[in-house]
């Protein structure tokens, strides 16, 4: 087992509504990338894993014929069904499940994906063997997982707010044993069985109004900072709000752009 907070299900049911609101604007350009990478086609069978609200299962659905969507927050899949609803979309079934034990029979996708998701699984090596099983002989995957803090502007601000609020928080260095080193995460999608792997750097460039409107979508939508505040309870909480808000406002230029950087890995399932 791996001792993540974010493996257990509790922060993301907690931080779904906030996620779906503010968190989509951070993490849809990823998953615009991803489904130009899988190259699908209208008659598409694609499936989701680890799919929170829909960030990739909503644009999904207008291309292709169905989406499978596969979470274990049941909040963040209530959300995907209620904007799928709104968007008049009827091609999205959801299951509430474990994306290393997906209830799927083997060789059915077209394309499957896990956006931010698998990178979190206790057994990655049984998420990436989940995710072969299920996809057909010919079939396209694509995964992501952030890149190391240090390459990405929004999390070093994140990472000066934290230290400003608790100097016992330190910028992570990188992890060379996980999804952050790409020769790890190359290696990994092959060990469970894909060809013609390629892991590719995908950078994007956020703007906020202000150091206000960052701060605000970052504590809705974060599941790291909701535990941070779970942990150190409220009134602690409020002194460091302030801190980390302060350092914001001294840091943080209005309209400046910030980066954010993420690995894609690519393969495929070959034919046999
Ligand atoms: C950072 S969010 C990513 C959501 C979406 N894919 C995106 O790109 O915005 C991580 C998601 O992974 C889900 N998750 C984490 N571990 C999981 C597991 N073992 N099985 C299914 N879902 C899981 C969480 O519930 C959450 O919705």
């Amino acid at each position: 087992m791996s001792g993540n907070p974010l493996a257990v299900v509790e922060p993301w049911d907690l931080v779904a509504d906030g996620y779906a609101e503010f968190g989509s604007a951070i993490m849809s350009p990823f998953s615009a990338r991803a489904l130009e990478l899988a190259g699908l086609s209208a008659g598409s069978q694609v499936v989701d894993i680890a799919a929170g609200p829909g960030t990739l299962s909503l644009p999904a659905a207008e291309q292709v014929a169905q989406v499978h969507a596969i979470d274990f927050s049941e909040p963040m899949l209530q959300r995907l069904a209620e904007d799928a609803r709104a968007a008049g979309l009827t091609n999205i079934e959801t299951s509430v499940g474990d994306g290393q034990a997906l209830p799927f029979d083997d060789d059915r996708f077209d394309a499957g994906f896990s956006m931010f998701g698998l990178m979190f699984f206790p057994d990655r090596t049984k998420g990436f063997a989940e995710l072969f099983r299920v996809l057909r002989p010919g079939a396209t995957a694509v995964v992501s997982s952030w890149a190391p803090v240090a390459e990405s502007s929004l999390m070093r601000m994140m990472f000066g707010a934290f230290a400003a609020a608790d100097p016992s928080i330190q910028e992570p260095q990188p992890n060379f044993l996980n999804l952050e080193n790409p020769a790890v995460f190359a290696a990994e999608m092959r060990t469970a069985g894909f060809a013609g792997v390629t892991i590719q750097r995908h950078t994007t460039a956020l703007t906020f109004a202000d150091s206000d409107e960052m701060w605000d979508t970052m504590v809705r939508s974060s599941a790291p900072l909701l535990l941070m505040r779970r942990a150190v309870g409220e009134p602690v909480w409020a002194e460091r709000a302030a801190l980390m808000r302060a350092y914001l406002a001294a840091n943080y230029r209005p309209n400046q752009p910030l980066s954010t950087t993420a690995f894609l890995g690519i393969g495929h399932k070959p034919v046999p």
